[in-house]
């Protein structure tokens, strides 16, 4: 699913998640393994203020899991329960449920001093557009999904998904928007392909995704295409040795670089060249910025 932003967009989601956020103990703020700080929208941390917070790798299965690692511990350190999963298998859903309980053990306690027994925690997802949401609640609901809406106590409308008898699940997630203003998210949500490709020159974003692996993951365009590069090879001169290995040639016998273009984004997002992620939490400090 592809999409764009409008302010209207942003304003409408904006009062839909402060609406809804009311209504729940912890958040759970889904974000691409592969891009997590590009797919994540720092407004967040107001819209959720004073709610408990869980971090989702989510397609931990198409990102590179040592960098996968590193931006857990990243997040843990900001004081974040952090879990991987792969929505699409389902796997990480048990660890989750261990963690959203840890995270909200201090407000179980609480119930029970009041002498509030077996009233469940009430969790929400949000993200932004493509993050996987829907699959993580189908997932994470599982075949247990029995909805519990338009009962007393429960807001007229809403629909909850128990989990068990700990956790219920808000069925519709809150929807963010990216960070549009830094040109890297934009940039690397247009790699994994969250933006439509027409805003983005394709041979464009095929450059800067040439860079990023020479410089990243050396030697997976050789292997990939079975180039032999010279160290003053310029990113036009790679995607032109592509198009020449691919049989991308014009009708004149010049290189396509447009399909050259289109192809190499295609085996990047199809995972042809392997697992790999696109930044790491030092992409972000601003103290070993580039
Ligand atoms: P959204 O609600 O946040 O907008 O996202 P959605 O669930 O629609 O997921 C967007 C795409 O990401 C879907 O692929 C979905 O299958 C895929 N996806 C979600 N979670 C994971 C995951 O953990 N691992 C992998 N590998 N893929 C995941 P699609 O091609 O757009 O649709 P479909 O062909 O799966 O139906």
């Amino acid at each position: 699913m592809h999409f764009q932003w409008y302010p209207g967009h942003m304003t409408k989601a904006r009062r839909m998640m402060q609406e809804n956020i009311k209504l729940i103990d912890v958040v759970l703020e889904l974000l691409d393994a592969r891009v997590p700080q590009s797919s994540r929208n720092p407004d967040i941390n107001s819209l959720a203020n004073n709610k408990y917070r869980i971090i989702i790798l989510n397609k931990a299965d198409m990102a590179d899991p040592d960098i996968t690692a590193r931006w857990e511990e990243y997040y843990k350190s900001q004081g974040f329960y952090v879990a991987r999963v792969n929505s699409r298998k389902g796997t990480g859903m048990k660890e989750l449920r261990r963690l959203i309980a840890e995270a909200c053990k201090e407000k179980k306690e609480r119930d029970r001093k009041r002498g509030i027994l077996n009233r469940p925690v009430r969790a929400m997802v949000a993200g932004i557009p493509n993050v996987g949401k829907s699959t993580f609640i189908n997932s994470f609901a599982g075949k247990a999904c029995t909805k519990t809406g338009n009962k007393p106590g429960v807001t007229k409308g809403k629909q909850w998904i128990k989990i068990n008898k700990d956790v219920e699940l808000l069925d519709t997630p809150g929807i963010l928007w990216p960070k549009f203003e830094d040109q890297r998210v934009g940039m690397r949500l247009a790699m994994i392909g969250s933006i439509k490709d027409e805003i983005l020159n394709t041979t464009e974003l095929a450059w800067h995704l040439t860079d990023y692996l020479q410089e990243s993951y050396p030697g997976v365009l050789e292997d990939r295409y079975g180039l032999q590069t010279e160290a003053d090879m310029t990113r036009e001169d790679l995607l032109a040795a592509i198009a020449q290995v691919r049989g991308c040639i014009m009708k004149g016998g010049e290189p396509d670089h447009d399909k050259a273009a289109r192809l190499l984004m295609e085996d990047f997002r199809s995972l042809r060249l392997g697992c790999l992620s696109l930044e790491t939490p030092d992409d972000w400090n601003p103290d070993k910025k580039d």
